[in-house]
């Protein structure tokens, strides 16, 4: 007899549980196979044959559309459910023992109840599908600040998905040898198939969508959405919401940040890291194309959504980008405001919710100055440039490998990551808050990003355009209490003999008449270069009350020459009413907080309070 009797019914890929010598793991993927009732499991190798193969059948099935294949080689189309498009904020929980470790950045749910809850959804919710094994390695594999997973899935979406986010398949069983850590993570969309019923191309839950952590345990269970972070489980829910924990646990940080390289004409390089909510410009940030007359400053990508940073043994800190791809968002993106992704996404390329043109090619709201005469949009209608509807859905993504990006750094699978000299943080705030400043030192950089606030976008589902506050950028990713998570990096912070320096950033300033103060995307550069010559000694700036900040005379000018010293005063003032509106905000979150709230950082909102009294 081939199979064991609790699993005779299901077939299985023949040679991997032969070729598996880890124990636990076939275990935990035939208790979960009997849970769900798939018609088949399947476990993933990686290939680019599995990959081409899957593709196929979704065309079959009417889940991808082909594009122009000399337009766009080997590239697809996924149009998804209109009820399922993004991140679900309320839908998401974090269940730790108990609510007050989970912290009130967190939904949560006692941990036994929430599992009778999910036992119930996923029982016999694969029916009619396969359920398919995705062993993934978040990092280079072998890299000691890589972690592995394994996603069981009955989405073949996500598998391709994560073939391109992460480093998936054969190898990373090798990695994992027989008694390697991963971490569990259940998906499904839940919509099983009686005999005979015919599938959708887009397969959700209308009525049931839950994406569930538990830090304790370390698993991941996600039911009833496709889509993005809450079905390409490695990203948000690993990579931040769980590694966030072990991080903490484990003396290291997991950021909702970007990773760029930043070299001068000399020839010398540093790192940056920064951190921007969803939809906020990281994307835009990592790939910088600097203006021309800044002749011999270069930027390269190391990562645009996630970094997993740990102090070295020469008390620097060193960052890896734990993604092999970029999910990022595609409405925006332009030859002009990101000329890099627009390379990138040359072929190989799969699109979520974008419109479709006449010629099989992809367009989206801002890709050019005048639209096409005509599209199909996201959800398959007919659209005109007068129709008064988006042709893309502004949370349509692209799902792309790291390696075509033109600007990618030569260090980004550097197994020991990259040394960071500096932190960025920023918000999308249309009012009051400056173009940049830096924070005097580790601890009042720390309450600036633990303060932060921005205008929410629709990366996550709900109101979009409100201020809320959102330390770090990491309110949805943050896997327990954020005023421990503050007290994390304080102490982090304090162990570092050369701490990198923090600055504080936004771009999304507007006049009076709502116009952006600040030209933004490749003119980014001048602000980056002084934060970089501030850590290296080379730049001035004045002293304010939030911080150092660059006079007119401090920033390169050279190709903005039109920019005017008037502007240039309106974008960076500090308006007194306005900050003690602003310092109101931070008391009512720090109220919040108040129980796990670091003492530093009420000091610090103290001495704030001093200056603007
Ligand atoms: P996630 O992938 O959701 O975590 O977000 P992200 O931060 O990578 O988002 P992305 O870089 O794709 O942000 C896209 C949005 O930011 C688009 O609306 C861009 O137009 C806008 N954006 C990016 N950079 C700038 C800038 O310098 N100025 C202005 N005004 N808008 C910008
Ligand atoms: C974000 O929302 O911050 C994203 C996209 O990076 S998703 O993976 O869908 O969360
Ligand atoms: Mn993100």
């Amino acid at each position: 007899m081939k199979q064991t009797a609790t699993v005779a019914r299901i077939a299985e890929t023949p040679e991997f549980p032969v070729y598996l010598r880890h124990a636990k793991l076939k275990a935990w993927v035939h208790e979960i196979a009997q849970l769900t009732r798939p018609d088949a499991i399947y476990w993933c190798d990686g290939s680019q044959q599995e990959y081409d193969r899957l593709c196929d059948e979704m065309v079959r099935a009417g889940t991808l559309i082909r594009l122009n294949s000399e337009k766009r080689p080997n590239s697809f189309l996924a149009r998804s459910d209109p009820d399922d498009v993004a991140r679900m904020e309320d839908r998401t929980f974090v269940c730790s023992k108990t609510k007050d470790e989970s912290g009130p950045n967190n939904n949560w749910v006692a941990p036994a109840e929430m599992k009778a809850t999910l036992k119930k959804l996923f029982d016999g919710c694969m029916r009619g599908r396969t359920m398919y094994v995705i062993p993934y390695s978040m990092g280079p594999i072998g890299s000691h600040i890589a972690h592995i997973g394994v996603e069981l899935t009955d989405s073949p979406y996500v598998v391709i998905n994560m073939r391109i986010m992460t480093r998936m398949g054969r190898r990373v069983l090798d990695q994992l040898a027989a008694g390697g850590f991963f971490v569990p993570c259940v998906h499904s969309v839940g919509m099983p198939l009686a005999a005979g019923q015919n599938d959708i191309p887009w397969p959700s839950n209308k009525s049931e969508k839950w994406i569930v952590q538990f830090p304790e345990e370390k698993s991941i269970w996600s039911f009833g959405s496709g889509y993005g972070g809450n079905a390409l489980l490695g990203k948000k829910c690993f990579a931040l919401r769980i590694a966030s924990v072990m991080a903490r646990e484990q003396g290291w940080l997991a950021e909702h940040k970007l990773i760029l390289g930043i070299e001068s004409p000399d020839g010398k390089k540093d790192y940056i890291a920064a951190a921007f909510p969803s939809a906020c410009g990281k994307t835009n940030l990592a790939m910088l194309v600097p203006p021309a007359a800044m002749k011999g400053w270069k930027i390269t990508t190391v990562g645009e959504d996630i970094a997993w940073i740990k102090p070295g043994k020469d008390g620097r800190l060193y960052a890896i980008n734990p993604e092999a791809g970029y999910f990022g968002v595609a409405p925006g993106t332009s030859t002009e405001s990101n000329p890099n992704a627009m390379a990138t996404l040359h072929k190989n390329v799969i699109f979520t919710n974008v419109a479709l043109t006449p010629d099989g090619d992809v367009w989206w709201e801002g890709m050019t100055k005048t639209p096409p005469a005509k599209l199909i949009d996201w959800q398959g209608r007919d659209w005109t440039p007068d129709c008064g509807r988006k042709a893309a859905h502004p949370n349509a993504r692209f799902t792309v490998a790291a390696s075509q990006c033109p600007s990618l750094d030569p260090e980004w699978e550097n197994p020991d990551g990259v040394p960071i000299s500096a932190f960025l943080f920023g918000g999308r705030r249309g009012d009051g808050i400056p173009l940049v400043y830096e924070s005097f030192n580790w601890d009042s950089g720390t309450y600036a990003g633990a303060t932060m606030g921005s205008e929410t976008t629709a990366a996550t589902t709900g109101a979009v355009g409100v201020v809320r506050r959102d330390p770090m950028a990491m309110l949805p990713f943050c896997g327990y209490h954020m005023g421990d998570y503050f007290n994390h990096w304080l102490q982090i912070g304090a162990k570092l003999n050369d701490p990198p320096r923090i600055f504080n950033v936004n771009w999304f300033r507007l006049s009076k008449d709502g116009k952006f103060l600040w030209p933004g995307f490749g003119e980014n550069m001048r602000v980056l270069r002084w934060a970089i010559e501030r850590c290296r000694g080379q730049a001035n700036a004045m002293q304010t009350p939030v911080g150092w900040m660059p006079r007119f005379e401090d920033l390169d000018w050279r190709g903005l020459e039109n920019f005017s010293r008037g502007q240039f005063a309106e974008l960076m003032s500090i308006d007194t009413a306005q900050w003690r509106k602003e310092l109101k905000e931070h008391d009512a979150l720090f109220e919040k907080l108040q129980s796990r709230l670091p003492r530093k950082l009420q000091l610090e909102r103290e001495m704030l309070g001093l200056s603007f009294a």
